[in-house]
């Protein structure tokens, strides 16, 4: 029994795979509407969610299956003081499979070993978010063709972002990715992930505070939203939450096939006016996940179609 905590618990042949299913379920929907008949999916979330949530809902709609759940804490005997392990054993008799969504890191890896069922990770705390990686791979091979020789751009919260953890772990294992971290300092990307993903491979990577100073040279740009929840000072999350903004002037010097990405929602960091430019991918990040999600449910329930 397989579950999924963290995007490198996946190898490059089991993401391709994720990715030529998902590609198959967009060009032949009929053929995986009945593929998860009489399986349920437990949605368990202690935290805030409009996209995770709701596409895993959906994918598992779509292919046939049900779904349960709660989407907030405080609906839940968390409210009362059951514990993660307590909560998921009991969920693992009613569901086939688990995706959950808490504020502590590491909460999805002590449900996996007390669920009896695949547990997916949607998001724990300022750690990792692997699903929104598998939206965001599927949405750069749509646009971009391949993941190699690609100089990627990460703007925003790199501290607690965790779409920018779990997507630097799955581009680093690309041959020729490059790495621009732009973040205030108090933001930056965490030394870990320096030190045990990138340094040790010898993969380039440079930090610097001014987005339009590098703008040219990015294939990706993949905004972030200044995460308040996560800020112990409240003063701090109103100092920084504007310090990127993304309008059509600063892009003015970006290459004409650079992809904006982000995994929303959004606050201020990109301007609506962004929106209509063709290079503008966030929306179609959203819709991919919902098919990489589908694809990872059949996976992770041994389905064949
Ligand atoms: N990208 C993402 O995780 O969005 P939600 O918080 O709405 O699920």
């Amino acid at each position: 029994m397989r579950s999924l905590l963290n995007i490198t618990d996946l190898s490059l042949e089991e993401l391709e795979g994720l990715l030529s299913t998902a590609q198959d379920i967009i060009a032949n929907p009929a053929k995986y509407a009945t593929a998860c008949h009489g399986k349920k999916l437990a949605t368990l979330f202690f935290e805030p969610s409009t996209r995770t949530r709701l596409s895993f809902e959906a994918a598992m709609l779509e292919l046939g299956g049900s779904v349960l759940g709660f989407s907030e804490a405080s609906s839940s005997s968390a409210a009362k003081g059951e514990s993660v392990a307590d909560t998921t054993r009991v969920v693992g008799c009613y569901a086939d499979i688990i995706a959950m969504r808490h504020p502590k890191e590491g909460a999805p890896l002590v449900a996996a070993r007390k669920a009896g069922v695949p547990v997916i990770n949607a998001g724990d705390g300022g750690h990792n978010h692997p699903t929104q990686t598998l939206a965001d791979l599927l949405t750069i091979r749509r646009k971009k063709g391949h993941f190699e020789n690609l100089t990627v751009g990460l703007c925003g919260d790199l501290k607690f972002g965790r779409t920018v953890h779990s997507l630097v772990g799955a581009m680093a294992r690309y041959a020729g990715v490059k790495f621009v971290f732009i973040s205030p300092e108090e933001l930056k990307i965490p030394r870990y992930i320096i030190t045990d993903e990138l340094e040790p491979r010898g993969i380039p990577y440079k930090e610097v505070t001014d987005m339009e100073e590098v703008m040219g040279e990015l294939d990706i740009l993949y905004m972030t939203r200044v995460q308040g929840e996560r800020f112990f000072n409240e003063a701090d999350y109103i100092r920084l939450r504007d310090t990127y903004i993304l309008t059509p002037e600063k892009l003015s010097a970006a290459k004409e096939d650079l992809i904006v990405m982000h995994p929303l929602p959004r606050v201020n960091e990109i301007s609506v006016a962004v929106d209509d430019d063709p290079r503008a991918c966030y929306f179609d990040q959203v819709l991919n996940g919902k098919y990489m999600r589908m694809a990872l449910i059949l996976m992770l329930l041994e389905v064949t179609v």
